[in-house]
Order: C-alpha cells, then structure tokens, then sequence
C-alpha cells in the first residue's frame, strides 16, 4: 500500500463522510486533537490542502478522518475512491493532554467537533461523559462508538429531534450535578459561538479545560500566519495573537480569550 493510500471513503450519514488513509507514520504519533493536512487531488484538479482532525488510528497503521462536505475540497474529497491518494501532512498541531485518572473527561462536541475527541476515549485509561451538541438528529454523530467506548453520552438538538431541546451548553448543569464531588476535566471542539459560550461557563464554575478552536489555515506549519486567533497576554489590550496550527489548535481553557 502507498503512504496516503484511500482504504475506504463512505458515506456516514447526510453529508458526513468517513474516509480511512493508510498513514503508518501518522497513525503511530498521533494524539487526540491532532489534525492532518490533506492535498486533495483529483486528475488535474490539485486543491489547497485542507486541515481535518483524526479521529481514529488503528495498529494496521489507518487514520480516519469524518468530514462534512462544505465546498470544493470536501465534495472532491468525497468522489475518491479507495486506491486514491492523497498527500497528508502531519500529525500536526498540539494535541489534547492526558488527566490522572481520578479526573473524569468530560468530552463536548458541536458537528464534527464530535470526531476530534474520539482519540481521547482511547488515550485516557479511565472512562468519561461525552455531551454532543447538534442541529437536528440528522447532525448527531459518532454517539455510538462513544457509547461503546463505554462513555456516559447525552445530546442535545436545537429542534428536539433528538435528546434535549437546546444547546449542547445545557446539558453542563446535570454533569456538575450527578458528578458533584469528583474532579472534571473538559474537552471542547466544535463551532466557535459554542466555544466560546462553553468557555464563559467554564471559567464561571472555576472548571478546568482545553478547547480546540478550530480556524481557516493555509500552510498549517507556521509560515503564513493565515489561521491567528486571539489568546489572553498581559498586553494592554489583554490579548494577543497565536497561530492554531502550531500554537494550537488545542488551547488550555485560560488562555482562551473570550470577546
Ligand atoms: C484544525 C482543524 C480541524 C478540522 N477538522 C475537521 C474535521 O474533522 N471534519 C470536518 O468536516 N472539517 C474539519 N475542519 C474544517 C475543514 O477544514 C473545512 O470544512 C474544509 O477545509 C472546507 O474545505 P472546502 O474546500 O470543502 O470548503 P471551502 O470551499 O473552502 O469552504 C466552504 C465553506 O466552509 C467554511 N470553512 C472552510 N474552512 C473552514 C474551517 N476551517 N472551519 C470552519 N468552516 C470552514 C467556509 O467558510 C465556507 O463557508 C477542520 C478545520 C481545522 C482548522
Ligand atoms: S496556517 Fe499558516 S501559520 Fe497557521
């Protein structure tokens, strides 16, 4: 098999594809919150790389990615068949760290937000509490695999369609509640309104996290500053500007600024 090789690439559900690369390096360092760079090609169409989060790897040396189908990139990502090639820069990016395992995890994800965290029920010895925060029941996603992976999962839909009618940020006040007395640690990925209300409520409960704050990148090395966002300093402004390609795009929960 050759290094970038397309395994499978299925539909999942909707427009969220599940595509398995044959990437021993990768997939032997990888870390939950990592992503790789994928050069898309098909014939003489060579797009942009585009960044995706792994979501799994497995010891046959495969990285998953699932992705939704937004633009150009995805959509041509998700006609390749398996045998097609892809270049895939990475693991790159700092990833999620490990809790001891008294701390519980408590995952939160938003969309394919829900994809970036599924390492951690690998990396971390201890089971957790996965919260998925989606549109409608057509959006929720991967809540299966979290179940087997033997976490406490709870959703919550905007329209009710499935679990609670709400945010994903409504279900918090339960887990502090049925988890009163035992230390937490938060995870966040997703959509950055839900980031970032995420993070207002953290802080205000004095709990600790790291969110992946996920941004438009181009080079996803360093060199081009195209995917700045802004972290607390001691500027006077109060911030400053970090890379989330290097610098992130896991961020611990104090250094994230909230506007
Ligand atoms: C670190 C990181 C991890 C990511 N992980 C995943 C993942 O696991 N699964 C997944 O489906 N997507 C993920 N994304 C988003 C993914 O990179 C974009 O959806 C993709 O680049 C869009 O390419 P496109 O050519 O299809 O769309 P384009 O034609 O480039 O854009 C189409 C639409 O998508 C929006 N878009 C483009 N890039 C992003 C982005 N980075 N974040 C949010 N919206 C974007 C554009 O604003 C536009 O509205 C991740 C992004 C980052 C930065
Ligand atoms: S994408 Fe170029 S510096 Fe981050």
């Amino acid at each position: 098999m050759k290094d970038g090789e397309i395994i499978s690439n299925v539909r999942l559900q909707g427009d969220y594809f599940v595509v398995k690369f044959y990437a021993p390096a990768i997939s032997r360092s990888a870390r939950a919150g990592q992503f790789v760079h994928v050069r898309i090609d098909r014939g003489l169409d060579r797009i942009l790389r585009r960044p995706f989060s792994i979501h799994d790897t497995a010891p046959d040396g495969t990285v998953t990615v699932v992705y939704k189908v937004v633009g150009h990139g995805t959509r041509t990502l998700s006609t390749l068949p398996a045998g097609a090639t892809c270049d895939l820069l990475g693991p790159l990016g700092v990833g999620f760290r490990d809790v001891p395992e008294e701390v519980v995890p408590v995952l939160v994800g938003g969309g394919y937000g829900a994809a970036a965290t599924y390492l951690l029920t690998k990396q971390l010895p201890q089971r957790g509490v996965f919260l998925l925060g989606a549109r409608s029941a057509g959006d929720v996603l991967l809540t299966d695999a979290y179940r087997a992976a033997n976490y406490d999962v709870r959703v919550a839909t905007n329209d009710g369609s499935m679990g609670r009618r709400g945010l994903v940020t409504d279900l918090l006040d339960g887990v502090f509640d049925e988890y009163a007395g035992r230390k937490l640690f938060f995870y966040g990925c997703g959509p950055h309104p839900m980031l970032m209300a995420l993070a207002r409520i953290l802080r205000k409960r004095g709990a600790a996290g790291e969110l992946s704050i996920d941004h438009l990148m181009c080079c996803g090395v360093g060199a081009c500053f195209a995917c700045v966002v802004k972290v607390k300093s001691d500027t006077p402004e109060g911030w400053s500007y970090a890379r989330a390609c290097t610098d992130g795009p896991v961020f611990d929960l104090d250094d994230v600024y909230v506007e």
